[in-house]
Protein backbone atom coordinates (compact mmCIF):
# COMPACT_ATOMS: atom_id res chain seq x y z
CA UNK A 1 0.00 0.00 0.00
CA UNK A 2 0.76 3.61 -0.16
CA UNK A 3 4.30 4.69 1.78
CA UNK A 4 4.31 1.41 3.15
CA UNK A 5 7.74 0.40 2.39
CA UNK A 6 8.83 3.78 4.86
CA UNK A 7 5.87 4.44 6.60
CA UNK A 8 7.68 5.52 9.72
CA UNK A 9 9.66 8.67 8.88
CA UNK A 10 7.06 10.18 6.96
CA UNK A 11 3.80 11.97 8.04
CA UNK A 12 1.77 11.52 4.88
CA UNK A 13 1.67 9.49 1.65
CA UNK A 14 2.97 10.57 -1.75
CA UNK A 15 1.60 13.52 -3.14
CA UNK A 16 -0.06 11.71 -6.60
CA UNK A 17 2.69 13.26 -8.77
CA UNK A 18 5.44 12.38 -7.47
CA UNK A 19 3.59 8.61 -6.93
CA UNK A 20 3.36 9.01 -11.06
CA UNK A 21 6.86 9.78 -11.68
CA UNK A 22 8.45 7.24 -9.37
CA UNK A 23 6.08 4.39 -10.78
CA UNK A 24 7.64 1.64 -12.33
CA UNK A 25 5.16 -1.84 -11.90
CA UNK A 26 4.25 -0.77 -15.31
CA UNK A 27 7.20 -2.32 -16.82
CA UNK A 28 9.37 -3.99 -13.80
CA UNK A 29 6.36 -6.42 -13.29
CA UNK A 30 8.06 -8.65 -15.57
CA UNK A 31 10.28 -9.46 -12.77
CA UNK A 32 8.27 -10.69 -10.30
CA UNK A 33 8.85 -14.06 -10.76
CA UNK A 34 12.78 -13.00 -10.46
CA UNK A 35 11.81 -11.62 -7.30
CA UNK A 36 9.54 -13.71 -5.71
CA UNK A 37 13.02 -16.15 -6.70
CA UNK A 38 15.51 -14.04 -4.75
CA UNK A 39 12.97 -13.88 -1.82
CA UNK A 40 12.67 -17.84 -1.47
CA UNK A 41 16.67 -17.86 -1.17
CA UNK A 42 16.25 -14.94 1.15
CA UNK A 43 14.49 -16.90 3.12
CA UNK A 44 16.88 -19.39 3.04
CA UNK A 45 19.53 -17.07 4.18
CA UNK A 46 17.67 -15.90 7.13
CA UNK A 47 16.75 -19.00 8.55
CA UNK A 48 20.39 -20.22 8.61
CA UNK A 49 21.59 -17.16 10.63
CA UNK A 50 18.46 -17.83 12.35
CA UNK A 51 16.51 -14.93 12.21
CA UNK A 52 13.07 -17.71 11.05
CA UNK A 53 12.84 -20.74 12.61
CA UNK A 54 12.09 -24.28 10.42
CA UNK A 55 8.24 -23.60 11.19
CA UNK A 56 8.92 -19.89 10.01
CA UNK A 57 10.63 -20.77 7.38
CA UNK A 58 8.03 -23.59 5.69
CA UNK A 59 5.38 -21.18 6.35
CA UNK A 60 7.37 -17.97 4.53
CA UNK A 61 8.06 -20.95 1.54
CA UNK A 62 4.63 -21.90 1.54
CA UNK A 63 3.49 -18.06 1.24
CA UNK A 64 5.90 -17.59 -1.75
CA UNK A 65 4.60 -20.18 -3.49
CA UNK A 66 1.09 -18.87 -3.58
CA UNK A 67 2.39 -15.11 -4.27
CA UNK A 68 3.85 -17.02 -7.43
CA UNK A 69 0.61 -18.83 -8.09
CA UNK A 70 -1.00 -15.46 -7.73
CA UNK A 71 1.28 -14.16 -10.05
CA UNK A 72 1.01 -16.50 -12.79
CA UNK A 73 -2.65 -17.02 -12.94
CA UNK A 74 -2.98 -13.02 -13.63
CA UNK A 75 -4.73 -12.66 -10.14
CA UNK A 76 -2.24 -10.70 -8.42
CA UNK A 77 -1.45 -7.43 -10.44
CA UNK A 78 0.10 -4.11 -9.38
CA UNK A 79 -2.05 -2.03 -7.12
CA UNK A 80 -2.17 2.05 -8.61
CA UNK A 81 -0.83 2.51 -5.09
CA UNK A 82 2.21 0.42 -5.86
CA UNK A 83 5.43 2.07 -6.47
CA UNK A 84 7.61 -0.94 -7.58
CA UNK A 85 7.52 -4.72 -8.01
CA UNK A 86 9.44 -5.16 -4.86
CA UNK A 87 7.08 -3.08 -2.94
CA UNK A 88 3.77 -4.72 -4.73
CA UNK A 89 5.09 -8.32 -4.22
CA UNK A 90 6.00 -7.79 -0.30
CA UNK A 91 2.33 -6.27 0.94
CA UNK A 92 0.74 -8.81 -1.62
CA UNK A 93 2.94 -11.65 0.91
CA UNK A 94 1.95 -10.16 3.86
CA UNK A 95 -2.30 -10.41 2.64
CA UNK A 96 -1.37 -14.25 2.59
CA UNK A 97 1.08 -14.89 5.70
CA UNK A 98 0.12 -11.95 7.85
CA UNK A 99 2.44 -9.12 9.02
CA UNK A 100 4.06 -10.82 11.80
CA UNK A 101 6.11 -13.25 9.57
CA UNK A 102 6.25 -11.24 6.49
CA UNK A 103 7.27 -8.06 7.77
CA UNK A 104 10.51 -10.45 8.77
CA UNK A 105 11.07 -10.90 4.95
CA UNK A 106 12.82 -7.70 4.38
CA UNK A 107 15.87 -8.00 7.28
CA UNK A 108 19.04 -7.36 5.27
CA UNK A 109 17.98 -6.50 2.06
CA UNK A 110 17.31 -3.65 0.00
CA UNK A 111 15.62 -3.18 -2.88
CA UNK A 112 18.64 -1.78 -4.47
CA UNK A 113 20.50 -4.82 -3.82
CA UNK A 114 17.24 -6.77 -5.07
CA UNK A 115 16.99 -5.15 -8.59
CA UNK A 116 20.55 -5.25 -8.90
CA UNK A 117 20.35 -8.91 -8.53
CA UNK A 118 16.98 -9.41 -10.71
CA UNK A 119 17.91 -7.49 -13.96
CA UNK A 120 21.09 -10.07 -13.80
CA UNK A 121 18.57 -12.96 -13.65
CA UNK A 122 16.17 -11.30 -16.39
CA UNK A 123 18.69 -10.80 -18.89
CA UNK A 124 20.88 -14.27 -18.23
CA UNK A 125 17.23 -15.98 -18.95
CA UNK A 126 16.60 -14.10 -22.40
CA UNK A 127 20.39 -14.64 -23.57
CA UNK A 128 19.68 -18.33 -23.60
CA UNK A 129 16.66 -17.72 -25.90
CA UNK A 130 18.47 -14.56 -28.33
CA UNK A 131 21.54 -17.31 -28.38
CA UNK A 132 19.14 -19.92 -29.74
CA UNK A 133 17.37 -17.36 -31.97
CA UNK A 134 21.13 -16.60 -33.38
CA UNK A 135 22.25 -19.82 -33.66
CA UNK A 136 19.20 -20.41 -35.93
CA UNK A 137 20.39 -18.04 -37.79
CA UNK A 138 23.87 -18.86 -38.64
CA UNK A 139 22.32 -22.21 -39.24
CA UNK A 140 19.90 -20.62 -41.84
CA UNK A 141 22.79 -18.38 -43.64
CA UNK A 142 25.13 -22.09 -43.57
CA UNK A 143 21.97 -24.20 -45.17
CA UNK A 144 21.79 -21.92 -48.01
CA UNK A 145 25.75 -21.16 -48.10
CA UNK A 146 25.98 -25.41 -48.37
CA UNK A 147 22.99 -25.36 -50.84
CA UNK A 148 25.05 -23.24 -53.20
CA UNK A 149 28.12 -25.04 -53.32
CA UNK A 150 30.15 -23.59 -55.88
CA UNK A 151 28.07 -20.87 -57.22
CA UNK A 152 29.88 -17.51 -58.13
CA UNK A 153 28.86 -13.92 -58.35
CA UNK A 154 30.45 -10.46 -58.46
CA UNK A 155 32.35 -9.64 -55.45
CA UNK A 156 32.53 -5.71 -54.37
CA UNK A 157 34.12 -3.45 -52.75
CA UNK A 158 32.83 0.14 -52.77
CA UNK A 159 29.88 -1.34 -54.35
CA UNK A 160 31.98 -1.93 -57.76
CA UNK A 161 32.75 -5.10 -59.22
CA UNK A 162 36.30 -5.92 -57.45
CA UNK A 163 36.82 -9.95 -57.74
CA UNK A 164 34.13 -12.77 -58.73
CA UNK A 165 33.88 -14.69 -55.12
CA UNK A 166 31.82 -18.05 -54.53
CA UNK A 167 28.01 -17.09 -53.11
CA UNK A 168 28.71 -19.62 -50.61
CA UNK A 169 31.95 -17.30 -49.26
CA UNK A 170 29.59 -13.95 -49.03
CA UNK A 171 27.12 -15.72 -47.42
CA UNK A 172 29.34 -17.08 -44.48
CA UNK A 173 30.56 -13.61 -44.21
CA UNK A 174 27.97 -12.71 -42.61
CA UNK A 175 27.48 -15.64 -40.54
CA UNK A 176 30.76 -15.05 -38.84
CA UNK A 177 30.00 -12.04 -36.83
CA UNK A 178 26.75 -13.73 -35.46
CA UNK A 179 29.45 -16.52 -34.08
CA UNK A 180 31.11 -13.97 -32.82
CA UNK A 181 27.88 -12.52 -30.87
CA UNK A 182 27.37 -16.03 -29.72
CA UNK A 183 30.61 -16.21 -27.89
CA UNK A 184 30.06 -12.13 -26.83
CA UNK A 185 27.24 -13.63 -25.18
CA UNK A 186 29.22 -16.53 -23.41
CA UNK A 187 31.64 -14.17 -22.15
CA UNK A 188 29.58 -11.87 -21.07
CA UNK A 189 27.64 -14.41 -18.79
CA UNK A 190 30.68 -15.20 -16.88
CA UNK A 191 30.41 -11.35 -15.31
CA UNK A 192 26.21 -11.12 -15.48
CA UNK A 193 26.45 -14.39 -13.03
CA UNK A 194 27.57 -12.50 -9.79
CA UNK A 195 25.34 -11.78 -6.96
CA UNK A 196 24.53 -8.26 -5.67
CA UNK A 197 22.15 -9.99 -3.06
CA UNK A 198 23.51 -9.36 0.09
CA UNK A 199 24.78 -5.99 -0.39
CA UNK A 200 21.77 -4.17 1.07
CA UNK A 201 20.98 -0.53 0.32
CA UNK A 202 24.92 -0.21 -0.69
CA UNK A 203 27.37 -1.27 2.12
CA UNK A 204 26.53 -4.89 2.83
CA UNK A 205 24.26 -6.54 5.91
CA UNK A 206 25.07 -6.54 9.42
CA UNK A 207 23.17 -9.46 10.07
CA UNK A 208 25.65 -12.01 9.30
CA UNK A 209 23.54 -13.46 6.34
CA UNK A 210 25.06 -15.79 3.77
CA UNK A 211 25.18 -13.88 0.35
CA UNK A 212 27.03 -17.30 -0.87
CA UNK A 213 24.09 -18.99 -0.45
CA UNK A 214 22.06 -16.93 -2.05
CA UNK A 215 24.00 -16.67 -4.74
CA UNK A 216 24.09 -20.40 -5.03
CA UNK A 217 20.24 -20.93 -4.51
CA UNK A 218 19.63 -18.08 -7.87
CA UNK A 219 22.01 -20.01 -9.86
CA UNK A 220 24.74 -17.41 -9.74
CA UNK A 221 28.76 -17.64 -9.35
CA UNK A 222 29.17 -15.95 -6.01
CA UNK A 223 28.78 -13.13 -4.52
CA UNK A 224 29.99 -9.36 -5.55
CA UNK A 225 33.48 -8.04 -4.10
CA UNK A 226 32.05 -5.02 -3.31
CA UNK A 227 29.04 -4.16 -1.97
CA UNK A 228 28.82 -0.32 -3.54
CA UNK A 229 30.01 -1.76 -7.12
CA UNK A 230 27.32 -4.59 -6.69
CA UNK A 231 24.45 -2.11 -6.08
CA UNK A 232 25.88 1.30 -8.40
CA UNK A 233 27.03 -0.64 -11.52
CA UNK A 234 25.15 -1.08 -14.79
CA UNK A 235 27.48 -2.09 -17.06
CA UNK A 236 26.63 -5.78 -17.22
CA UNK A 237 23.49 -4.44 -18.63
CA UNK A 238 24.80 -1.97 -20.58
CA UNK A 239 27.28 -4.56 -22.30
CA UNK A 240 24.46 -6.68 -23.01
CA UNK A 241 22.62 -3.90 -24.68
CA UNK A 242 26.05 -3.44 -26.68
CA UNK A 243 25.70 -7.31 -28.02
CA UNK A 244 22.05 -6.69 -28.94
CA UNK A 245 22.94 -3.21 -30.84
CA UNK A 246 25.80 -5.20 -32.50
CA UNK A 247 23.97 -8.31 -33.73
CA UNK A 248 21.71 -5.88 -34.83
CA UNK A 249 23.95 -4.12 -36.96
CA UNK A 250 25.18 -7.08 -38.10
CA UNK A 251 21.80 -8.08 -38.86
CA UNK A 252 21.12 -4.65 -40.87
CA UNK A 253 24.13 -5.33 -42.94
CA UNK A 254 22.72 -9.07 -44.32
CA UNK A 255 19.51 -6.84 -44.56
CA UNK A 256 21.12 -4.06 -47.10
CA UNK A 257 22.08 -7.21 -49.25
CA UNK A 258 18.76 -8.54 -49.42
CA UNK A 259 17.05 -5.47 -50.44
CA UNK A 260 19.65 -4.35 -52.94
CA UNK A 261 20.15 -8.13 -54.12
CA UNK A 262 16.13 -7.74 -54.52
CA UNK A 263 15.99 -5.08 -57.17
CA UNK A 264 15.26 -5.29 -60.64
CA UNK A 265 18.86 -4.02 -61.13
CA UNK A 266 20.60 -6.90 -59.53
CA UNK A 267 17.84 -9.60 -59.48
CA UNK A 268 20.19 -11.67 -57.45
CA UNK A 269 17.37 -12.84 -55.31
CA UNK A 270 13.39 -13.77 -55.28
CA UNK A 271 11.29 -13.21 -51.87
CA UNK A 272 9.31 -16.16 -50.67
CA UNK A 273 5.30 -14.84 -50.80
CA UNK A 274 5.44 -15.77 -46.86
CA UNK A 275 8.38 -13.72 -46.15
CA UNK A 276 7.43 -10.46 -48.45
CA UNK A 277 4.76 -7.80 -48.44
CA UNK A 278 2.59 -6.29 -51.25
CA UNK A 279 1.59 -2.83 -52.15
CA UNK A 280 -1.73 -1.47 -51.77
CA UNK A 281 -1.33 0.42 -54.97
CA UNK A 282 1.08 -1.34 -57.22
CA UNK A 283 -0.08 -4.79 -58.02
CA UNK A 284 3.68 -5.61 -59.16
CA UNK A 285 5.29 -4.82 -55.80
CA UNK A 286 7.14 -7.48 -53.33
CA UNK A 287 8.95 -5.71 -50.94
CA UNK A 288 11.98 -7.03 -48.64
CA UNK A 289 9.85 -5.26 -45.59
CA UNK A 290 11.69 -7.86 -43.15
CA UNK A 291 14.75 -6.59 -44.25
CA UNK A 292 13.98 -3.28 -44.04
CA UNK A 293 12.75 -4.06 -40.11
CA UNK A 294 15.67 -5.12 -39.50
CA UNK A 295 17.33 -2.09 -40.46
CA UNK A 296 14.97 -0.03 -39.11
CA UNK A 297 15.02 -1.71 -35.57
CA UNK A 298 18.96 -1.76 -36.12
CA UNK A 299 18.54 2.34 -34.79
CA UNK A 300 16.40 1.63 -32.26
CA UNK A 301 18.65 -1.14 -30.45
CA UNK A 302 21.59 1.52 -30.84
CA UNK A 303 19.33 4.01 -29.50
CA UNK A 304 18.83 2.00 -26.33
CA UNK A 305 22.79 1.37 -25.60
CA UNK A 306 23.37 4.93 -25.82
CA UNK A 307 20.58 6.08 -23.94
CA UNK A 308 21.37 3.56 -21.42
CA UNK A 309 24.99 4.72 -21.30
CA UNK A 310 24.31 8.52 -21.16
CA UNK A 311 21.94 7.64 -18.25
CA UNK A 312 24.93 6.13 -16.32
CA UNK A 313 27.46 8.64 -16.98
CA UNK A 314 28.63 10.77 -14.19
CA UNK A 315 26.57 9.26 -11.63
CA UNK A 316 27.76 9.27 -8.03
CA UNK A 317 28.36 6.22 -6.33
CA UNK A 318 26.03 4.55 -4.74
CA UNK A 319 23.04 3.61 -5.80
CA UNK A 320 20.79 6.62 -7.65
CA UNK A 321 17.23 6.42 -9.22
CA UNK A 322 18.18 7.31 -11.73
CA UNK A 323 19.24 3.78 -12.51
CA UNK A 324 15.78 2.84 -12.71
CA UNK A 325 16.00 4.08 -16.14
CA UNK A 326 18.09 1.00 -17.03
CA UNK A 327 15.43 -1.54 -17.16
CA UNK A 328 12.99 -0.02 -20.41
CA UNK A 329 15.95 0.12 -22.97
CA UNK A 330 17.42 -2.88 -21.88
CA UNK A 331 13.89 -4.82 -22.17
CA UNK A 332 13.08 -3.12 -25.14
CA UNK A 333 16.21 -4.14 -26.90
CA UNK A 334 15.60 -7.85 -25.78
CA UNK A 335 12.21 -8.03 -27.12
CA UNK A 336 12.80 -6.44 -30.20
CA UNK A 337 15.66 -8.90 -31.10
CA UNK A 338 13.25 -11.36 -29.97
CA UNK A 339 10.57 -10.28 -32.34
CA UNK A 340 12.84 -9.45 -35.27
CA UNK A 341 14.71 -12.74 -35.47
CA UNK A 342 12.73 -15.37 -36.02
CA UNK A 343 11.26 -13.27 -39.02
CA UNK A 344 14.58 -12.36 -40.34
CA UNK A 345 15.94 -16.10 -40.23
CA UNK A 346 12.66 -17.13 -42.16
CA UNK A 347 13.45 -15.00 -44.61
CA UNK A 348 16.93 -16.27 -45.03
CA UNK A 349 15.55 -19.41 -45.12
CA UNK A 350 13.34 -19.32 -47.83
CA UNK A 351 15.49 -16.36 -50.47
CA UNK A 352 15.92 -18.09 -53.70
CA UNK A 353 18.94 -16.84 -55.47
CA UNK A 354 19.07 -16.78 -59.40
CA UNK A 355 22.70 -18.33 -59.61
CA UNK A 356 22.63 -17.82 -63.30
CA UNK A 357 22.18 -13.82 -63.20
CA UNK A 358 25.55 -13.94 -60.71
CA UNK A 359 27.31 -16.11 -62.67
CA UNK A 360 26.33 -13.70 -65.62
CA UNK A 361 27.60 -11.00 -63.82
CA UNK A 362 30.47 -12.27 -61.89
CA UNK A 363 33.49 -11.38 -64.53
CA UNK A 364 31.81 -8.18 -66.10
CA UNK A 365 33.90 -4.93 -65.24
CA UNK A 366 37.07 -6.49 -66.12
CA UNK A 367 36.82 -8.13 -62.00
CA UNK A 368 39.08 -10.76 -63.42
CA UNK A 369 42.18 -7.85 -63.97
CA UNK A 370 43.66 -8.57 -60.68
CA UNK A 371 43.94 -12.34 -62.17
CA UNK A 372 45.89 -10.73 -65.04
CA UNK A 373 48.30 -9.45 -63.04
CA UNK A 374 48.67 -12.06 -60.68
CA UNK A 375 49.29 -14.30 -63.29
CA UNK A 376 52.03 -12.11 -64.57
CA UNK A 377 53.94 -12.18 -61.12
CA UNK A 378 53.38 -16.22 -61.18
CA UNK A 379 55.71 -15.30 -64.77
CA UNK A 380 58.15 -13.77 -62.62
CA UNK A 381 56.97 -9.63 -63.50
CA UNK A 382 57.31 -7.65 -61.05
CA UNK A 383 53.83 -6.42 -59.25
CA UNK A 384 54.13 -2.88 -59.94
CA UNK A 385 54.61 -3.62 -63.71
CA UNK A 386 52.38 -6.40 -63.51
CA UNK A 387 49.49 -4.12 -62.18
CA UNK A 388 50.53 -1.39 -65.22
CA UNK A 389 50.16 -4.33 -67.93
CA UNK A 390 46.98 -5.15 -66.83
CA UNK A 391 46.20 -1.80 -66.25
CA UNK A 392 46.56 -1.24 -70.01
CA UNK A 393 45.06 -3.72 -70.53
CA UNK A 394 41.67 -2.51 -69.38
CA UNK A 395 41.97 0.46 -71.28
CA UNK A 396 42.89 -1.61 -74.13
CA UNK A 397 39.48 -3.12 -74.06
CA UNK A 398 37.29 -0.73 -73.28
CA UNK A 399 38.56 1.44 -75.56
CA UNK A 400 37.53 -1.19 -78.11
CA UNK A 401 34.67 -2.60 -76.37
CA UNK A 402 36.05 -6.07 -75.49
CA UNK A 403 36.21 -8.07 -72.48
CA UNK A 404 39.32 -9.14 -71.39
CA UNK A 405 39.96 -12.35 -72.75
CA UNK A 406 38.66 -11.26 -76.15
CA UNK A 407 41.87 -9.27 -77.68
CA UNK A 408 43.85 -11.23 -80.65
CA UNK A 409 47.44 -12.83 -79.59
CA UNK A 410 49.01 -9.76 -81.52
CA UNK A 411 46.58 -7.39 -79.71
CA UNK A 412 47.55 -8.60 -76.22
CA UNK A 413 51.15 -8.46 -77.60
CA UNK A 414 50.57 -5.10 -78.94
CA UNK A 415 49.89 -3.96 -74.92
CA UNK A 416 52.85 -5.77 -73.53
CA UNK A 417 55.04 -8.64 -74.64
CA UNK A 418 54.42 -10.45 -71.49
CA UNK A 419 51.12 -10.98 -72.00
CA UNK A 420 51.26 -14.42 -74.30
CA UNK A 421 48.06 -16.17 -75.53
CA UNK A 422 48.69 -18.64 -71.72
CA UNK A 423 46.90 -15.90 -70.18
CA UNK A 424 43.49 -16.64 -71.00
CA UNK A 425 44.00 -19.79 -69.07
CA UNK A 426 43.23 -17.84 -66.06
CA UNK A 427 40.69 -15.25 -67.51
CA UNK A 428 37.42 -17.46 -66.45
CA UNK A 429 35.23 -16.49 -63.28
CA UNK A 430 35.95 -20.61 -61.84
CA UNK A 431 39.67 -20.26 -63.13
CA UNK A 432 40.07 -17.08 -60.39
CA UNK A 433 38.13 -18.13 -58.12
CA UNK A 434 39.82 -21.63 -57.82
CA UNK A 435 43.58 -19.77 -57.82
CA UNK A 436 42.41 -17.95 -54.23
CA UNK A 437 43.65 -20.99 -52.16
CA UNK A 438 45.07 -18.96 -49.33
CA UNK A 439 43.97 -19.22 -46.54
CA UNK A 440 40.23 -17.91 -45.97
CA UNK A 441 40.16 -17.23 -49.32
CA UNK A 442 37.56 -17.87 -51.82
CA UNK A 443 38.52 -21.11 -53.39
CA UNK A 444 35.73 -24.00 -53.29
CA UNK A 445 37.97 -26.24 -51.41
CA UNK A 446 38.72 -23.63 -48.59
CA UNK A 447 35.01 -22.43 -48.56
CA UNK A 448 34.02 -26.15 -47.50
CA UNK A 449 36.41 -26.17 -44.94
CA UNK A 450 35.21 -23.01 -43.69
CA UNK A 451 31.89 -23.64 -43.50
CA UNK A 452 32.82 -27.25 -42.00
CA UNK A 453 34.71 -25.14 -38.98
CA UNK A 454 32.10 -22.47 -38.77
CA UNK A 455 29.44 -25.59 -38.06
CA UNK A 456 31.66 -26.77 -35.21
CA UNK A 457 32.76 -23.62 -33.29
CA UNK A 458 28.75 -23.23 -32.82
CA UNK A 459 28.24 -26.57 -31.77
CA UNK A 460 31.12 -26.46 -29.75
CA UNK A 461 29.63 -23.50 -28.07
N1 LIG B 1 12.66 0.61 -8.67
C1 LIG B 1 14.04 0.86 -8.39
C2 LIG B 1 14.91 0.58 -9.61
O1 LIG B 1 14.40 0.09 -10.55
C3 LIG B 1 14.53 0.00 -7.29
C4 LIG B 1 14.12 0.56 -5.98
C5 LIG B 1 15.19 1.32 -5.33
N2 LIG B 1 14.59 2.52 -4.89
C6 LIG B 1 15.12 3.31 -3.97
N3 LIG B 1 14.47 4.36 -3.66
N4 LIG B 1 16.27 3.06 -3.41
O2 LIG B 1 16.09 0.84 -9.61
Amino acid sequence: GEGSLWGGRFASGPSPELARLSKSTHFDWQLAGYDIAGSRAHAKALAAADYLDADQLAAMLAGLDELERRVVSGELVAAEADEDVHGALEAALITIVGSDLGGRLRAGRSRNDQIATLIRLYLLDHSGVIEALVVDLVDAIAAQAERHGDAVMPGRTHLQHAQPVLLAHHLLAHAWPLVRTLERIRDWRVRASTSPYGAGALAGSSLGLDPGLVAAELGLSGPAENSMDATASRDVVAEFAFVLAQLGIDVSRLAEDVIVWNTREFGFVRLDDGYSTGSSIMPQKKNPDIAELARGKSGRLIGNLTGLLATLKALPLAYNRDLQEDKEPVFDSVETIELLLPAFTGMIATLHFDTDRMAELAPQGFSLATDVADWLVRQRVPFREAHEISGALVRYCEENGLDLDEPTDEQYATVSPHLTPEVRSVLTVEGSVASRSGAGGTAPARVAEQLASLTARVRAL
